[in-house]
């Protein structure tokens, strides 16, 4: 049977105990603050943007919509959460949509980007563009141009027959309509919620009736 002493001592021996163990985890924290940072690593990456090669040297951790943005000038992409939830940094790489917030830029050495400026543009619109004029497919516009470059993409899949979530038969090519095509954008968020003059828009395009 442990005596009052004893007690003491094991709470004494527990307390100091519990005091080296907060200082050994307290200095790789504080070597790891203390700590200089790995200086960037620089790669050049060549782009085709908008049918133009772009010669960059870029740190790695560059995303695309950064070398698009902050690098090429190219502001039409929106920078809308930068971690793939709202879609308004969607473009076209090699003709398929994809978040630019989500990829970085050295990983698309030789791609074809093509962005909402490349797509058309005052008086030569694409036929997207001139759909989401005429159904007022906007309000504010920050999500547009993520809205019209993944619109493009969405029609182009249905018609190759990729199926989505909502399709009902996928050993059969998707129908061209507001189902499909609400399921398919719904990675694209808007906040001004133009969502059914979108679905017109796209409809319009599609050649059915909005
Ligand atoms: Fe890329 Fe939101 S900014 S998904
Ligand atoms: Fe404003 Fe879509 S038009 S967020």
């Amino acid at each position: 049977m442990p005596g009052p002493g004893d007690l003491e001592v094991s709470r004494r021996g527990v307390l100091v105990a519990g005091a080296a163990s907060a200082a050994l985890t307290a200095v790789p924290a504080a070597s790891a603050q203390g700590a200089p940072l790995p200086a960037p690593t620089m790669l050049p990456v060549t782009l085709e943007v908008n049918g133009q090669r772009r010669e960059l040297t870029l740190d790695t951790r560059t995303t695309l919509l950064d070398a698009l943005r902050e690098h090429l000038k190219l502001n039409g992409s929106k920078k809308g959460c930068d971690h793939g939830q709202c879609g308004a940094c969607t473009v076209l790489v090699n003709g398929t949509r994809i978040n630019s917030c989500l990829t970085l830029a050295v990983m698309h050495q030789g791609d074809k980007v093509t962005t909402i400026e490349g797509l058309g543009r005052p008086g030569a619109l694409h036929p997207m563009q001139a759909a989401f004029v005429k159904h007022d497919g906007y309000q504010c516009g920050y999500c547009t141009p993520g809205q019209i470059c993944s619109a493009v993409a969405v029609l182009d899949e249905i018609r190759k027959g990729v199926p989505s979530h909502a399709t009902a038969d996928i050993t059969r090519r998707s129908p061209l309509d507001a189902t499909e095509m609400r399921e398919r954008m719904s990675g694209n968020i808007c906040r001004c919620g133009a969502y059914s003059n979108i679905v017109d828009a796209m409809t319009d395009v599609a050649g059915g009736r909005a």
